[in-house]
């Protein structure tokens, strides 16, 4: 049997006459640069994601980079990032001459370590005098903001985020690029739509994300009124009004098409958050059955609660990691490996001084992550077999 990681094909044949109708409607419009769609899907996803605004644009790395941009974020400056994220979490800072400042993950979620965000700030920051933000002694740049990624789908521990960035006075930018419809904790007992919790939320709508378009667009969300209209403003090369430029700023806008396509799933969106989520929890139990669990074979990822984790990618850590994944390969059983080489070790930010052994557990990760197939249309067959051939690789 064939299992494929992804199967947008079964997702099409469910919302297909929906779809088509929507795009129908841009074309018999012939508008395709913001205009009416676009506004429309911003107010439905600001609606679904309880936030003031939501601007779309054209890319989740474009997000992040308008995101920065927007708060003035440049030479001289650093931003907290793990270094185990896709690509553009930290080329953002990077593109813009500012210096990011790594710090390592947990071993068990990936996710940006809060206390080790901690340990930097008490032990190698000082406040910087003009009472913003902190100076990181060894690169003497001044911390502006912190930007944790809610990886896989599950909400990186805003309370203590939040608490650093109020005594600090940093900016925190959510990288939400695979998380959209997670629920993030800013403080204990209160849930807010991940993305909305930092001063600015990056989505991104790349087809393989939960909510994801026909090619590539992205989301920035906020509550804060100036930074909208800075972000609005920035992604029409920082015109305004037109033809009068205050900024440089970027030609990134989500195109009409996509944004009537994103209108018609954001429907969907929420159900197949559950769907995920039920097969994330088909997989543990089935994992759990196998006797591989927890014998530093199989690690199994945190399930959460209530949609603290959204799977966008369902993401094991196992041993002969390479060997397994050619093995299902064999099998027909596709998987993917998110992300092999981290950040600070890649060939163009060798300027940043990194070497290996500066973040153990991301290169750990690196070397164990494995993702499995996962998506709403998934089914419990498949689940089975993919778990049955992973225990038939490890018995033998
Ligand atoms: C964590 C993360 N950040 C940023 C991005 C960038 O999004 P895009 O591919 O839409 O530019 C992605 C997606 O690819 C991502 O997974």
């Amino acid at each position: 049997m064939k299992v494929p990681l992804l199967d947008l094909k079964a997702q099409y044949r469910r919302i297909g006459a929906e779809v088509r109708q929507a795009i129908d409607e841009v074309l018999e419009s012939q508008q395709f640069i913001l205009g009416p769609t676009v506004q429309r899907f911003e107010e439905q996803a600001a609606s679904y994601l309880q936030c003031s605004s939501a601007i779309g644009v054209a890319s989740g790395s474009d997000a992040l980079l308008l995101s920065l941009m927007a708060l003035g974020i440049g030479a001289g400056d650093a931003v907290v990032v793990p270094p185990f994220t896709f690509f553009s979490t930290v080329s953002c800072i990077t593109r813009l001459g500012a210096t990011p400042i790594f710090v390592d993950i947990d071993p068990e979620g990936c996710l940006l370590d809060t206390r080790k965000v901690e340990a930097l700030f008490e032990e190698r920051c000082r406040p910087n005098p003009d009472g913003q933000g902190l100076i990181e002694s060894q690169s003497q740049r001044q911390i502006k903001a912190i930007l944790p990624i809610h990886l896989f789908g599950q909400c990186c521990p805003m309370a203590p985020l939040v608490s650093l960035a109020q005594r600090h006075r940093l900016h925190i930018v959510e990288d939400v690029a695979q998380a959209f419809g997670a629920s993030a904790l800013p403080s204990p007992g209160v849930a807010k739509p991940a993305g909305t919790v930092g001063d600015l939320g990056c989505f991104s709508f790349f087809p393989t994300k939960n909510l994801g378009a026909m090619g590539d667009g992205g989301l920035v969300v906020t509550n804060q009124k100036a930074l909208a209209a800075r972000v609005k403003m920035l992604r029409t090369h920082g015109a305004n009004p037109k033809y009068h430029h205050q900024a440089v700023g970027l030609n990134s806008r989500l195109d009409a098409i996509h944004a009537a396509v994103l209108t018609v799933k954001l429907r969907h969106v929420e159900q197949w958050c559950q769907e995920r989520i039920r097969r994330a929890r088909l997989y543990q139990k089935l994992f759990s059955e196998t006797g591989l669990v927890g014998k530093q074979i199989i690690g199994l990822p945190p399930l959460g609660s209530g949609k603290s984790h959204v799977f966008n990618y369902y993401v094991i850590q196992v041993k002969q990691r390479d060997e397994l994944r050619q093995y299902l390969r064999q099998q027909g059983i596709q998987s993917e490996v998110y992300y092999p080489l981290p950040l600070h070790l890649q060939p163009c930010f060798a300027d940043l001084g990194h070497k290996r052994g500066d973040f153990p557990n991301s290169e750990l990760a690196a070397s164990q992550v494995l993702a499995l197939p996962m998506y709403p249309e998934l089914a419990l067959k498949q689940q089975g077999v993919v778990v049955q051939e992973i225990k038939n690789f490890y018995r033998a």
